[in-house]
């Protein structure tokens, strides 16, 4: 799977993915990332990207016509399996349900939104999607660009070894839907500052630790998760 991103920052990109399960999955050429910079989109001698909003207001919004033209030459066709995404605190929440719709694709554009805004014809016109990875709004789409490859390329076949995808399917409620969360878990010393592993993990009795990290992991989604209990009785 190739993964476009278009930034004015494409250096922001040179570290995230060296490591762990994305930089195994470039070196093994599952994953291809090409960053671009916007700015070799622009005519005029300044490489201009902003400008003010019409209608007044504060700060600047990236413009339309560098953003079209890079998508156009970046995907110089149009497929159903080729996907532009526009990264935005705007955006539909990003979750693992888009993950897995993304990974169905082979090309993914993500642009990364700036400064106060993107001019909305490239979330009308050019973007199949615009996506948010939180309420909060961060300074650019660049760590929101990261975070989407990182939760696609897991996905993707052969990216997890087999050790870890068995892990991810049996563990990892999330990655089927929204549900319960994940159950603690505790590894060695089973004392630490005088704070004990439950006992009943250290029991070898199967069915009884089935049963606790299933109540574990209820009672933990209930207080820190309320509403996707809610989503489950829906
Ligand atoms: N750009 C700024 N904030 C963002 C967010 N929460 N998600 C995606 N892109 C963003």
């Amino acid at each position: 799977m190739v993964f476009h991103v278009l930034t004015i920052f494409p250096e922001f990109f040179r570290g995230p993915f060296e490591h762990g399960v994305v930089g195994r999955a470039i070196e093994s050429g599952k994953v291809r990332i090409a960053v671009h910079n916007l700015r070799d989109w622009t005519s005029d001698r300044h490489k201009t990207v902003d400008d003010r909003p019409f209608g007044g207001g504060e700060g600047m919004l990236l413009k339309a016509e560098p953003i079209f033209l890079a998508a156009e030459s970046i995907f110089q066709e149009r497929r159903p399996d080729r996907k532009v995404v526009l990264l935005s605190p705007q955006g539909k929440l990003f979750d693992q349900a888009a993950a897995r719709r993304l990974s169905e694709a082979a090309e993914v554009l993500l642009i990364c939104g700036r400064y106060e805004g993107v001019d909305e014809r490239v979330a009308g016109y050019l973007a199949h999607e615009e996506l948010s990875i939180g309420d909060y709004v961060l300074s650019g789409g660049e760590l929101a660009a990261a975070v989407v490859i990182d939760a696609v390329a897991r996905l993707l076949p052969g990216v997890l070894g087999n050790e870890e995808s068995a892990l991810r399917e049996s563990f990892s409620a999330l990655e089927h839907g929204p549900g319960v969360l994940d159950c603690p878990q505790y590894t060695r010393p089973a004392e630490f500052r005088g704070w004990k592993v439950p006992e009943v993990l250290l029991s070898g009795n199967h069915e009884q630790i089935r049963r606790w990290r299933l109540e574990a992991a209820l009672e933990k989604t209930a207080r820190l998760r309320p509403e996707l209990l809610e989503k489950l009785k829906n």
